[in-house]
């Protein structure tokens, strides 16, 4: 639970440090994630907080920010090398806890694994990467339109349809999956039986 005054503080920072398009989309994903928490009984500040951080690390090119994680001590596996889209995220949790002040375990892991999922994730794991896919500056996947309904309805569901499509795209483009994102779609499968 953040105060309006902590939400409105980090507002801040964001909007000074991510260019004009990136600060756009975090405050999509922080609105978003309020509804969806709205929605699925879940601390509406929490979500909002969340979403605000999720991409505190995105303005940092690759290079940079493999050499920020090596001098903090935080190790990056072969396999995370190879997905670069997934050190954001990492140096995001690490920041988020140690220069934003954030100390709940639940905000700080729907960061770290806001692009990639993972098997049983929390519900604000969940509803920050959801958010992330649907809020209203987004207009590149096809299922779209069905998976904005749905994330209010079905979170379950909705991970594994777009975990789904995005194996299914990252593979016909002959990209690497990470085994993360890769678990997660077999998680949530079996979870649905499907
Ligand atoms: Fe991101
Ligand atoms: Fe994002």
């Amino acid at each position: 639970m953040y105060r309006i005054e902590e939400i409105q503080y980090i507002r801040k920072i964001m909007s000074d440090k991510l260019d004009p398009k990136r600060y756009e989309h975090t405050l999509g994903v922080s609105f978003t994630a309020a509804a969806l928490a709205m929605a699925h009984d879940y601390d509406i500040t929490d979500a909002e907080m969340a979403g605000l951080l999720h991409d505190c690390a995105k303005r940092f090119p690759e290079s940079v920010l493999i050499s920020k994680c090596r001098k903090h001590g935080i190790y990056l596996s072969e396999e995370e090398l190879k997905s670069p889209a997934v050190i954001h995220a990492i140096y995001g949790a690490y920041l988020a806890e140690y220069k934003y002040g954030i100390s709940d375990r639940e905000v700080i892991n729907s960061i770290r694994y806001h692009t990639t999922g993972r098997a049983g994730m929390s519900k604000l794991e969940k509803i920050i990467y959801l958010a992330d896919y649907i809020e209203p500056t987004r207009s590149s996947s096809e299922i779209l339109p069905e998976v904005r309904k749905l994330a209010f309805t079905d979170l379950d569901l909705c991970m594994y349809k777009i975990l789904g499509s995005t194996v299914e795209y990252l593979d016909s483009r002959k990209t690497h999956i990470a085994k993360d994102t890769f678990t997660a779609y077999e998680y949530f499968r079996e979870l649905l039986h499907k």
